[in-house]
């Protein structure tokens, strides 16, 4: 990117502060047109409270914001919004109830004139339809349906329509704030080629992620922050996966995965599905024994969150037969489940119902007082040990789960689940939008939950995680099991299994 283009976008000595803790101090950022510049730093180390200095949710305390060398002091995301700044936040935040075309013209629906002029213009719902769906097009998306309500659509989908939303308002400044947190492997292409054409068109992208691949796919530039300071700006060509790890964290990490279990490691069969199914699953045969940890792969669709959700008796199965620890077993509600010894992690923050004014101590004990009475809470895990291992950066276990960083807030969903302790624990998405460093403390803790006699199912997409932490990986494919692999597979093995392209060779 050459000094020659026009600088679209210069934050300086931006600092802010919440209740008298710094949460970012002097930093700079800059952003110039057609370039895509990423944003990296661990769990809480600020970058989405830098993204929302810079749509006007926060003020800083110091510092300047310039848009076309021109100061800017946004106080209303509107405002931001009007100045051709686009934010895709990282938790969704689209309105449920309404339809996909609604949430993309939001606040600036197409309008035409009354025949009789009685009103100043009523919504133009089919030109609202029609320009969503051209959008859609014009991204290359056309599973979703402009008329449906956005309560229908998966995370993926919603994520996407996210993006259409902040075309639709004509941005020149987009930032994506971990937009491929929520996306499956065909929907991060998708949104590689959506990143391309919105540069090509000269808009600057600010792209917040915690995964290395995207950052160097993608992105011109690379910021670091840490502790709200920045740390480095280089050309993302100058510098490495390690030196991005050490600028972040401060330390190297070694070896990425712990190690696997060993067939000795390995105990009774936990939890075996023969032939389960219900609407989206077909013929599921699955075991998986005490010690182990069973991978799960597929496509978006390829059903396994609903393989996830079955087992959690959130979507029960309808057919076949499930049982755990030998007995039959299938729950009708999360509540048997979990009462049976079954826990759920799942990639969807906001549906989970973290209780986000009360403490991350309240909440990690939520699951436990809900559903456990008496003696048997006695049975459950030391919350206080648990958040010790978990790392959650914070002011104590008595913040407020809202004030904490989104990877952060992921943490304390796995706490939940954890204090529970279940013999059968299934993970989907468990370390979406979580930093290097806690990913790997989650994954070393998942490992020691397992050594200690658990079971766990973990669906992932990120194909490293799957592979890295699997001690053997089941493919689904059409709602059914199209093979398995051992461990230490290759991530094209996977893929083809995956798209049934084995079958086409
Ligand atoms: N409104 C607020 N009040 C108090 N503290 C806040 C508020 N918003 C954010 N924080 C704190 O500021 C710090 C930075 O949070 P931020 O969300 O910017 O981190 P992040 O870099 O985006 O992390 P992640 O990778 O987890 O998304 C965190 O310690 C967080 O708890
Ligand atoms: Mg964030």
């Amino acid at each position: 990117m050459g000094d020659q283009s026009p600088c679209l976008l210069a934050m300086s000595g931006i600092s802010k502060s919440f209740v008298g803790v710094p949460v970012l101090t002097e930093v700079d950022l800059d952003l110039h047109a057609g370039e895509v510049h990423a944003v990296v730093g661990e769990n809480g180390a600020g970058k989405s409270t830098l993204m929302k200095v810079l749509a006007g949710v926060h003020a800083p305390d110091a510092g300047t914001v310039r848009i076309d060398g021109e100061p800017v002091a946004f106080t209303h995301p509107v405002e931001a919004q009007a100045s051709g700044v686009a934010i895709i936040y990282q938790e969704l935040t689209l309105l449920a109830d309404r339809t996909v075309a609604e949430n993309v013209f939001l606040g600036r629906e197409p309008r035409r004139a009354d025949p009789l002029g009685r009103f100043a213009g009523v919504v133009d719902r089919r030109a609202m339809a029609e320009r969503t769906a051209a959008l859609l097009a014009d991204i290359g998306e056309t599973s979703i349906d402009p008329a449906a309500p956005v309560r229908r659509l998966s995370v993926a989908q919603q994520q996407v329509v996210e993006i259409v939303k902040a075309l639709a308002g004509d941005a020149r400044i987009v930032v994506m704030d971990e937009p491929t947190a929520a996306l499956a492997d065909h929907e991060v292409e998708l949104l590689y080629s959506l990143v391309r054409r919105l540069v090509e068109r000269g808009i600057g992208i600010l792209y917040i992620s915690h995964r290395m691949r995207e950052i160097f796919d993608l992105s011109d530039r690379v910021t670091v922050l840490k502790d709200g300071r920045r740390t480095a700006c280089r050309p993302t060509r100058d510098v490495t996966a390690d030196d991005l790890i050490r600028l972040m964290v401060g330390r190297e990490l070694g070896d990425y995965y712990p190690d696997r279990a060993d067939q000795t490691d390995l105990g009774a069969v936990r939890l075996r599905l023969r032939g389960a199914g219900n609407a989206r699953l077909r013929g599921i045969d699955l075991a998986v024994r005490a010690g182990e940890i069973v991978g799960v792969a597929g496509l978006q669709g390829s059903g396994r969150s609903s393989l996830a959700h079955a087992v959690f008796g959130a979507a029960p199965f309808t057919t076949g037969e499930m049982t755990l620890d030998g007995s039959p077993l299938r729950p009708t509600s999360p509540r048997a489940a979990i009462r049976a010894g079954i826990g759920l992690v799942t990639e969807d923050r906001k549906a989970e119902g973290l209780a986000l004014r009360q403490s991350i101590r309240d909440n990690a004990l939520l699951v436990v007082r809900g559903v456990f009475t008496g003696r048997r809470r006695a049975g459950t895990a030391d919350v206080t040990e648990l958040l010790a291992s978990l790392r959650i950066g914070a002011q104590g276990s008595g913040q407020e789960v809202r004030l904490l960083s989104g990877g952060n807030q992921q943490k304390v969903v796995l706490a939940k689940w954890l204090a529970v302790r279940p013999g059968v624990l299934v993970l989907d998405e468990p370390t979406r939008g979580v930093d290097v460093g806690a990913k790997a403390a989650i994954h070393e803790l998942v490992r020691d939950l397992a050594r200690q006699g658990m079971a766990v199912l973990m669906v992932s997409s990120e194909l490293p995680e799957l592979i890295g932490m699997s001690d053997r990986i089941v493919v689904l494919r059409d709602g059914a099991v199209a093979g398995e692999l051992p461990p230490g597979v290759g991530e094209e093995e996977i893929m083809r299994l995956s798209t049934g392209a084995e079958s086409a060779a």
